[in-house]
């Protein structure tokens, strides 16, 4: 039995289905009450928990031999620290202390390349540390110490590697997530205002099949970045563009330092009118693109024969299950 978390969102809806199509027996951590219809119709086992419940998780580890970690609580906002280190760091250590004191052969935790160092002049790559100062954000915080709950996981015995993970692009976004709403309101003619910049995208279906290579060949404690190409903004709404047939209004370009500016003051002020509302152009958001961060992925290449296939690709998928959804017309 394969327990996968986090199987209501993006990455863990595609990881099912090819799951399910490989024939495996799949068991789903959901949270009570989630309503996602992710899930609707697939022959999964359904056990309900949090991932801070350390009893909840106790019962859905056991009997299984192998776990994907995909669930975390993602945010580029300030203000909701405490709930994003209680779910991604103390949840991550409850689920790798539960698989420890079973039959768990290994654990493949998701990863995110914020939580991977940095450095302007050359891509980022899987030996270069995080760096924790600075203007850092929570999220990218939580998940390098999830890294290192994995890690004192693996000093005691259990066999976990960490798939790093970039933007995800593609289908079964059920959120949809921050980039699938992106897409959605450029083909409706919605995306009033872009930034120059830039980042790494990975085709969801390329990130399961890195979750894949690395459980069954991925070394003990390693971290394997899955990335499939980098893409400006206008090189992302090019692709979008192409794959609609046709060109919807093309959002206004801000200068990056405007934008900067005005999302470092509008913050503030929309958090405390708005709370909980989704924000495109958080500081946060607005300084990742313009890091335009480059991920180097020899390491997937060479030990894991990981092949990235195209984002166009990934935004055709997406885009056509938009579709069946009647989110598109
Ligand atoms: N999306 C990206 O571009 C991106 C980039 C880099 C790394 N990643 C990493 O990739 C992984 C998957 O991301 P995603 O885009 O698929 O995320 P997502 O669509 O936001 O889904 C998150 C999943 O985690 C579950 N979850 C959240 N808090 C939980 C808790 N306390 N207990 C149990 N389940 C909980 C959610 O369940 P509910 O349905 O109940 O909410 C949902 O199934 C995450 O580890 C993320 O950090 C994502």
């Amino acid at each position: 039995m394969i327990l996968v978390t986090g199987g209501t969102g993006h990455l863990g809806a595609n990881l099912v289905r090819r799951l399910l199509a490989d024939q495996l027996a799949v068991r789903v951590l959901l949270r009570p009450g989630s309503r996602s219809p992710a899930l609707d119709g697939l022959p999964v086992e359904r056990m309900e928990g949090d991932l801070r419940d350390p009893d909840a998780i106790a019962k859905a580890v056991s009997g299984c031999e192998r776990i994907y970690h995909c669930a975390a609580q993602i945010s580029t906002r300030a203000g909701r620290e405490r709930e994003l280190f209680d779910c991604n760091v103390l949840g991550t250590a409850n689920l790798l202390r539960a698989a420890r004191q079973t039959s768990v052969q290994r654990v493949v935790v998701t990863g995110s390349l914020s939580a991977v160092g940095h450095d302007p002049d050359r891509p980022s790559h899987e030996g270069m540390p995080f760096y924790p100062f600075g203007r850092v954000l929570p999220y990218s915080h939580t998940k390098a110490l999830a890294e290192h709950e994995c890690l004192k996981a693996v000093i005691a015995g259990l066999e976990v590697v960490i798939a790093v993970s970039t933007a995800i692009i593609g289908p079964y976004d059920f959120g949809p997530s921050r980039l699938g709403g992106t897409l959605l309101d450029f083909a409706r003619g919605r995306l009033r205002a872009c930034i120059p910049g830039g980042f790494e995208f990975v085709n969801v279906s390329d990130l399961v099949e890195g979750h894949l290579l690395a459980m069954r060949q991925g070394r003990t404690g390693h971290r394997y970045i899955f990335s499939t190409q980098f893409l400006t903004v206008d090189e992302l709404l090019g692709v979008c563009s192409r794959t609609l047939g046709n060109t919807p209004t093309r959002p206004l370009r801000i200068p990056g330092s405007l934008m900067a500016t005005v999302a470092t003051m509008a913050d503030p002020v929309v958090r405390h009118l708005r709370p909980g509302a989704p924000q495109r152009f958080t500081p946060a958001a607005v300084r990742f693109l313009r890091m335009r961060r480059k991920a180097d992925i020899t390491k997937a290449r060479q030990e894991l024969g990981y092949r990235p296939t195209s984002i166009a690709e990934a935004v055709a998928e997406a885009y056509a299950c938009f579709r069946r959804r009647g989110l598109l017309r």
